[in-house]
């Protein structure tokens, strides 16, 4: 087999929830795609980030029945985000859980002063956030040069499923499952998913009015839209079937080079509202 190329693999790496039974993998490339999460970038090179693979089928049933509580707190508690059943854990041929290690922040920006202390720990907290998802993204990305498949479980980051998979796994509770990655064969083919048109997210030497989202076309995303653009294996909303009744008026917001086509330049300011703390905006 020849090397996949990068924009391949960057391609590739499809969240998928549907893996081949049976199947097994071996450790060399679990290996492998661990070592690219050690390589991922990490605010003052601190490594803040453990790796626990689970390939022992036993083991691997105990983390999936705390996915499957998991799942069924979201059921029941998180108004009606579009999640599918966690039972396609029992098809993987491992679990990587990437765990945050949070003394490590002591080691990123401190502030000289009092009046500083805020601005610095919130920082800090971007900071260890962000270089936990590099690791994560990383290992995704290995995963899919491997011609395997996986998708990003954040639940294990919340308290409940945090607790019962430290206490199966034996890690401190303090530390915390940032990042669960399903890695199984992938049981259908999904080389494609929703993606903005490129013109409409990049923005050449600064922000362009023409392409902010209002906040309506993000409730439209969050009442409407937001299921069939997680799950359905199209690139672009222009190929739906159904485009006309799913996107109505907001067709050209979601498919046009600018979603915002009236607005001109320097017309920002006042238009541009600030979220509202606590909600979406
Ligand atoms: C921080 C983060 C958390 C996510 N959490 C979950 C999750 O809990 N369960 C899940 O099935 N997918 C999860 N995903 C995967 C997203 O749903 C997926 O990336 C998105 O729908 C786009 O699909 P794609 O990855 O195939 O491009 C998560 C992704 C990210 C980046």
């Amino acid at each position: 087999m020849s090397e996949p190329l990068f924009q391949d693999v960057i391609r590739k790496r499809r969240s998928v929830r549907k893996f081949e039974p049976g199947r097994q993998v071996a450790r060399e490339a679990l290996e492998r795609i661990v070592d690219c999460g050690r390589w991922a970038p990490s605010c003052a090179n601190v490594q803040c980030f453990d790796f626990i693979v689970v390939d022992d089928p036993e083991v691997r049933d105990r983390v999936m029945e705390v996915f499957l509580r998991q799942a069924q707190r979201l059921v029941d508690h998180a108004k009606g985000f579009p999640a599918v059943k966690k039972t396609y854990l029992a098809n993987t041929v491992a679990i990587i859980i990437v765990l945050g290690d949070p003394r490590w922040k002591v080691c990123f920006p401190q502030p000289t002063s009092k009046s500083w202390e805020a601005e610095y720990r919130d920082n800090n907290e971007m900071i260890f956030l962000n270089s936990i998802g590099a690791a994560i993204q990383n290992i995704q990305l290995g995963v899919a040069a491997e011609g395997l498949t996986s998708a990003w479980l954040s639940g294990g980051g919340e308290d409940v499923t945090n607790t019962e998979l430290a206490e199966v796994l034996g890690y401190p509770a303090w530390m915390k499952a940032y990042g669960t990655i399903p890695i199984g064969y992938p049981a259908s083919t999904q080389n494609r998913r929703y993606r903005r048109p490129l013109e409409q997210c990049l923005h050449w030497n600064g922000y362009q009015p023409k392409k902010y989202r209002t906040h309506a076309q993000v409730d439209f995303y969050e009442s409407t839209l937001r299921p069939f653009a997680m799950y359905r294996d199209e690139e672009s909303m222009e190929t739906w079937e159904d485009r006309a009744e799913k996107l109505g008026d907001w067709d050209a917001a979601f498919t046009a080079a600018a979603p915002n086509p009236r607005r001109r330049p320097g017309t920002g300011g006042r238009f541009f509202r600030a979220p509202h703390h606590g909600s979406g905006h």
